[in-house]
């Protein structure tokens, strides 16, 4: 067994232990719980998350970094400082999913570093949990120059990493944060105000879309309907018996 078989074999048992504590399981059943793990697509040949073909195969977030390597899949690569692969726990039971790096994200390689990081933290704070119990990951992994939206072609070829971040961390909820975020994983082509509060699915996990913090720092009246979506997300997490790590 190579050390790569090895490694996605630790992470479904420990998100196979993790399942089973909470959902208030005190031993191990003897017979195999794991969902059995198939050959599927290399990463490299990554999908856009909303094609449902993700890859069947759960790849170890340090095996997908690998596989993102020096990236040259995009333009982005000319014009990026670093590329910002995500933070948080493998084994996270909540997952938020921003847009792309900023300025100082990119200066960083980390998510969610700069002035709306700050605004997430304390929504994360607020919620019960912390930065650091949580997984960040963001839409594209390289920052749009002057911070402009996402192209179609960048989420093409950036997407197939996010869902298998998402694979990896097996997340209970998700938190889409902005329009990007939502409409990729829901394949929708909805407006936030529209989309924002309601639970949909993503792959069998219920995500709850809301704003995006950059956004509720420029539209500060906005924040009571973010505070709203994450007491949903607080109520969710707390009816599947998950307490903040
Ligand atoms: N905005 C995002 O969507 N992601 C980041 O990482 C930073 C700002």
């Amino acid at each position: 067994m190579s050390m790569d078989e090895l490694q996605e074999l630790v992470v479904e048992f420990r998100k196979t232990l993790r399942e089973l504590s909470r959902s208030g399981c005190t031993t191990v059943p003897d017979a195999p719980c794991a969902p059995v793990v198939e050959a599927g697509p290399e990463l490299s040949e990554a999908v856009p998350v909303a094609a449902a073909e993700v890859p069947k195969r759960v790849h170890s977030l340090g095996a997908i970094r690998e596989d993102i390597g020096d990236c040259q899949r995009c333009a982005l690569a000319s014009t990026r400082q670093h590329i910002v692969f995500g933070c948080g726990r493998e084994d996270a039971a909540l997952l938020f999913v921003g847009e792309a790096p900023g300025a100082e994200e990119d200066r960083r390689a980390l998510p969610f570093v700069g002035a709306a990081g700050e605004l997430l933290d304390a929504m994360i704070v607020a919620m019960g949990w912390t930065r650091e119990s949580v997984y960040i990951a963001n839409v594209l992994k390289c920052r749009p120059p002057g911070n402009r939206d996402p192209k179609s072609e960048e989420v093409a070829a950036c997407s197939g990493f996010l869902a298998a971040q998402i694979q990896a961390v097996a997340p209970s909820v998700i938190v889409t944060l902005g329009k990007p975020a939502a409409q990729l994983l829901l394949n929708s082509r909805e407006a936030m105000g529209k989309m924002r509060g309601v639970w949909q699915d993503y792959q069998g996990i219920p995500v709850m879309p809301t704003y995006h913090p950059a956004y509720l720092l420029r539209e500060p009246a906005k924040k009571r309907e973010a505070w709203a979506d994450l007491q949903q997300v607080m109520g969710r997490l707390q009816s599947l018996g998950i307490k903040p790590e």
